[in-house]
């Protein structure tokens, strides 16, 4: 995402989505156990940073970070691993923005397809989610932690 996508997110607010830096981890990390009661480790996104097959993105505001996501990307299909805004800034179109250049970038890299898992009761991110095309093709039962519950696995066509 070298660029990176632009939206108004309020009266002279602009946000801007970019590739993730080494010096973003500690506002992921804080952002991640905010979102998740079973959070990804701060090693866990050190670790994808280094990996060829992953994008993570951060969406800044303000010059701060305020969510991220993470992509795998294996050939023509993909997997949207992680999405979090932060909890103050939810509700103002952040989310959608991440999400489309998640979607743009992974067609750009040439997956064809990407899924996903997201809590069965997670109506804010189930939301998001049907919104930009995502549709329902299996479920992992007891597949989450803390609380213990059941991931929908969602699948978009790319392109
Ligand atoms: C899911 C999440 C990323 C959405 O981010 P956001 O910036 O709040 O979302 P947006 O403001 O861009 O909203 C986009 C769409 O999401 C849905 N949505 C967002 N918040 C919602 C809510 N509280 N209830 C229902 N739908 C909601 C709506 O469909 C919305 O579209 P609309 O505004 O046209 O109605 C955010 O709630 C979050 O970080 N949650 C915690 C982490 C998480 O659950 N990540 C997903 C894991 S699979």
């Amino acid at each position: 995402m070298g660029g990176g996508a632009r939206a108004s997110v309020g009266v002279g607010v602009t946000a801007i989505v970019r590739t993730a830096l080494p010096t973003d981890l500690e506002a992921i990390d804080v952002i991640e156990r905010a979102s998740f009661g079973d959070p990804w480790s701060l090693r866990s996104f050190s670790d994808s940073m280094t990996h060829s097959f992953v994008r993570i993105n951060v969406v800044e505001v303000g010059g701060g970070v305020v969510g991220y996501s993470v992509v795998w990307l294996a050939g023509e299909e993909s997997e949207l691993a992680n999405l979090a805004i932060e909890p103050g800034r939810r509700g103002a179109g952040l989310g959608a923005l991440l999400l489309d250049a998640v979607l743009q970038e992974a067609h750009e890299e040439g997956a064809l397809v990407i899924f996903l898992e997201v809590r069965e009761s997670n109506a804010a991110a189930r939301s998001l989610y049907a919104r930009r095309g995502f549709h329902e093709v299996g479920r992992r039962t007891g597949y989450y932690r803390n609380p213990s519950e059941d991931a929908l696995v969602l699948r978009r066509d790319l392109g």
